[in-house]
């Protein structure tokens, strides 16, 4: 009998044969040529080396394990410096002219991650293209690219910027860009890379799972895949072209985020950290932030999913919560660091999340199923933090920087309604510093391109001024 799977590429049929997946091959004989060639095209991104890890950790865990596999007994929450604070080891003053003198002098870049698919906020596009101006109607992408054009004109120096997508985001992403006048931005100080996908696994038996003849299920591989993916892309080298020796990084979902923020910037160089992070302070147990918490003078992020209600509960004497350092995910490296993490191929574990995918039957009929079947895995670009030799936490008000959308209208926290308030609330606090009232109910934003703090809003009104119609607070 002739091999249906003759014409499949023999240095790929015998990677499927080593890693036990022929199964994938099961429609073969019945796929025509474009259909043939989209399932090749997916094989060909497998990494089948990698692969055979990914089955050693999905056979380790076959069922999902209760939170708290992460011994927390000796961690405790790390020393952070708190901006402004003129108790600080470094003095506020001092670090502010050091961020001032990286930013003046062009040796800042950022990088934005954008390639999560915002399943919870339940948004089938980029969440970058969400509208949250509460005037304005600015999408995500707009406001955050419009702390880049500020800091430009404050400073007088551009801001590189990496946006990391997925292949969930990468099109309607550089479509964007491309419609869009790059948001702003100068197109040559924009680098666009995507981050990898990972195949889910079936979590009894490792197999990877048809969601139809020609594909299977694969997964954005965590935004730890920044790391190989921009290095990959050329991206680190791009920075190094630009003169960036430090890089923020900040994620697409808050847009209140600070990643430039100077005196955050200037403990980072001050203290000469290899990683820097902000934290703002965690209040109650059920709030989804990581935590970041040092034990055995290594700092690490333990994610919210991860802590245990116990652990999570536990407050200190002084009333907060044991673990308290609540992570935003804005934090700043110096590139040195980052190119060294990313030759180290091992750099970044992987973790497990079991999850519902759908897949092809025995019958080749597609299954929908309502309890988690398989493994996804993804890496996290915090779990960095351990092989850093000197870590900076700064800890920043919430109200200042942390506005993340994650869920729909009406949810408890994080939704929609929460980010409009705490965009008002910030415009109205910054004009009210300014001598400037408004009206009651009346939705005041600021412009992110033009104002980056109280001296860009002093410089847009009188004092005394009174503001009665919504509007978008410019800068001349
Ligand atoms: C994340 C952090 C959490 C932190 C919180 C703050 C993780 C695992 N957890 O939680 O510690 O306290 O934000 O808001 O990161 N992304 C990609 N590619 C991916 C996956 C995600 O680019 O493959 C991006 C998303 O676009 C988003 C960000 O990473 O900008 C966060 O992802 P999300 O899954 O929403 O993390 P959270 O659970 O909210």
């Amino acid at each position: 009998m002739s091999d249906p799977c003759q014409d499949v590429p023999a240095p790929l049929r015998s990677a499927l044969e080593r890693a036990g997946q022929m199964h994938v091959l099961r429609f073969w004989h019945a796929l025509d040529t474009a259909s043939r060639s989209r399932l090749l095209g997916q094989l060909a991104v497998v990494d089948w080396d990698e692969f055979g890890t990914l089955q050693r950790l999905a056979a380790s865990r076959h069922e999902p394990t209760a939170p708290a596999a992460v011994d927390l007994s000796v961690a405790v929450t790390p020393p952070c410096l708190r901006l402004g604070d003129s108790t600080n080891a470094i003095p506020p003053a001092t670090a502010q002219a050091a961020g001032e003198r990286l930013l003046a002098e062009g040796r800042v870049g950022a990088i934005l991650v954008a390639g999560g698919q915002g399943t919870r906020l339940g948004c089938t596009g980029p969440k970058g293209l969400v509208p949250v101006g509460p005037v304005s109607r600015a999408n995500l992408f707009e406001l955050l690219f419009g702390k880049l054009r500020a800091v430009h004109r404050r400073f007088g120096r551009r801001i590189p910027l990496a946006i990391m997508t997925s292949s969930a985001t990468d099109d309607d992403t550089r479509r964007f860009l491309a419609d869009h006048d790059h948001g702003g931005l100068d197109p040559d100080f924009v680098h666009v890379f995507r981050q990898h996908d990972l195949p889910a696994v079936d979590a009894t038996t490792g197999r990877i799972l048809l969601d139809a003849p020609d594909h299977f299920a694969m997964a954005p591989d965590g935004h730890g895949g920044m790391l190989v993916a921009l290095a990959e892309s050329g991206g680190l080298d791009w920075f190094g072209r630009h003169g960036a020796e430090h890089l923020a990084s900040f994620q697409v979902d808050n847009p209140l985020a600070l990643p430039l923020h100077r005196e955050f910037l200037g403990y980072h160089a001050v203290s000469r950290a290899d990683f820097s992070t902000q934290v703002v302070v965690k209040r109650e147990p059920g709030e989804r932030v990581g935590v970041v918490v040092e034990q055995g003078g290594r700092h690490a992020v333990v994610e919210y999913s991860d802590l245990s209600p116990a652990l999570a509960a536990e407050r200190r004497t002084d009333g907060r919560l044991r673990f308290h350092a609540g992570s935003i995910a804005v934090h700043c490296f110096t590139k040195s660091f980052l190119d060294d993490a990313a030759s180290r191929r091992d750099a970044l574990p992987l973790h497990l999340a079991h999850k519902a995918v759908p897949f092809l039957d025995d019958a080749g009929s597609l299954v929908r199923p309502t309890a988690p079947n398989a493994i996804k895995f993804e890496r996290f670009i915090f779990d960095l933090m351990p092989l850093a030799g000197r870590v900076t936490v700064v800890e920043i008000e919430a109200r200042d920087g942390f506005a993340p959308l994650k869920n729909p209208v009406g949810s408890a926290a994080d939704a929609p309604e929460h980010v409009h308030a705490a965009l008002v609330d910030q415009a109205r606090r910054l004009l009210a510093d300014a001598g400037v009232t408004v009206a009651e109910g009346v939705d005041v934003e600021l412009d992110a391109a033009t104002i980056l703090d109280a001296t860009d809003v002093a410089a847009a009104f009188p004092r005394g001024t009174h503001i009665d119609t919504p509007q978008v607070i410019r800068r001349p």
